[in-house]
């Protein structure tokens, strides 16, 4: 429990596994299904599969999708080593390409390591490796050898070529034919063989109607920690693996890139109602001041809480009565001005009829970081972990 997160398992604003579990015992023991809408890099769903509670997670990033499935249903490394050795056999002898579709693809990769990505992409998509567990965790594999095949300084989380990488890494060829075996075999001592659990994924965006009006199911708990505004930026981190990834999995990047909450991309109030604006200065009304000082990030506040609103939303459609939501969330600094953010959504939950029965802080200082971050001087000090018992009943504003 108290493992480290390795290059494997790595992922921003990833909840530590002491406090998912913590969350599991305290709330949900007696759940009958979980829901993660935000479930990333899976910790809260492999809490609750520890708990053998079914449980069910979403994400708008298909690296995060791919990444819970892997560590919540493990595989058969001996299948899985097979397959990959026939995989890098027809790729090394394959004369056709599935070109990456990425103006920028040149900055990021040598001519060599593109080639053969583009002819292992070729040789992927004609095995169809979502449709099983090994499959998935070959894909998770080239997934992983991505940004170490990359130019990117390898010690950073966020993809991003530095002087040093310049210096140790230039003219240096680094090859994903043995990368991909060396990462599948980590990843079977990290994930285990096979698992017996009954859990459902779904890679989407959580504000769309699509969610709203789906059919993934009632639960008797929804445990989550959504985005923070402008905290991080989930595309940035992950375009070298999800450019590579497009057409093995069915997404599209241009469908995905402008929609995770917190953004600062595209259009951001386009989307937003006069009546969200409106409703958002009376919950936070220093957003003027935001405004003033700097309007594009006082847009990106506004987008902000209006996602999370259509996120309530969809939360109210799929809780049970009498159901349990679990949100941990903190504050933010936009423009100078600190942000109550999980205070304000805890408004807004009330509004749509959760109502909550309890809070505490979660200090960051308790957390297991890497050594490189004990010492780290971040703004956020602790996290809010707020219980909602939904009661069915809408508050009006
Ligand atoms: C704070 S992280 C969750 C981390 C997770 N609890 C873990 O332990 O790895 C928030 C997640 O929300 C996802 N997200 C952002 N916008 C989304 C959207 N519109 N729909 C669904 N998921 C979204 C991000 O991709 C990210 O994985």
């Amino acid at each position: 429990m108290s493992r480290l997160p390795t290059y494997l398992d790595r992922y921003p604003a990833k909840m530590v596994t002491r406090l998912s579990h913590e969350l599991i015992t305290k709330y949900a023991a007696q759940a009958s299904r979980i829901f993660d809408p935000f479930c990333g890099s899976g910790s809260i769903l492999a809490a609750a599969r520890d708990s053998n509670i079914p449980c069910a997670g979403a994400d708008i990033n298909p690296y995060a999708i791919l990444l819970s499935q892997v560590k919540l249903e493990g595989f058969n490394y001996n299948k899985a080593k097979q397959l990959c050795e026939q995989l890098v056999r027809l790729s090394l002898s394959c004369k056709l390409k599935l070109p990456i579709k990425w103006d920028n693809k040149r900055y990021w990769f040598t001519y060599t390591t593109l080639k053969k990505y583009e002819q292992i992409r070729y040789v992927f998509r004609e095995h169809d490796l979502i449709t099983t567990a090994e499959g998935r965790a070959i894909l998770l594999a080239y997934a992983l050898s991505v940004r170490r095949c990359s130019r990117a300084d390898q010690r950073s989380p966020k993809p991003f070529i530095s002087k040093q990488a310049r210096a140790t890494r230039a003219g240096k060829h680094f090859d994903p034919l043995t990368e991909i075996p060396q990462l599948l075999e980590q990843l079977s001592n990290l994930y285990g063989s096979p698992q017996d659990v009954k859990f459902d994924l779904y890679n989407g965006d959580i504000k769309s109607n699509d969610f709203l009006h789906s059919t993934i199911g009632s639960f008797s708990h929804i445990v989550t920690s959504p985005p923070y505004i402008n905290a991080q930026d989930y595309f940035r981190n992950f375009k070298l693996e999800l450019y590579l990834l497009e057409e093995l999995l069915p997404f599209k990047v241009s469908k995905i890139h402008q929609n995770f909450i917190g953004t600062e991309r595209g259009n951001l109030i386009a989307q937003v109602s006069e009546g969200a604006l409106y409703d958002n200065l009376c919950r936070f009304p220093e957003l003027k001041t935001v405004s003033e000082r700097a309007p594009r990030l006082s847009e990106v506040v506004h987008r902000y809480f209006s996602d999370m609103d259509k996120c309530f939303e969809m939360f109210q459609s799929c809780i049970k009565p009498d159901g349990v939501l679990v949100i941990v969330c903190g504050d933010n600094l936009v423009a100078g001005e600190p942000i109550p953010t999980w205070a304000i959504l805890n408004k807004m939950l009330e509004v749509r009829g959760f109502n909550l029965f309890d809070s505490y802080g979660d200090e960051i200082e308790r957390r297991l970081l890497p050594p490189s971050r004990l010492g780290h001087k971040g703004l956020i000090k602790q996290e809010m972990v707020s219980a909602f018992r939904f009661s069915g009943s809408i508050v009006s504003s």
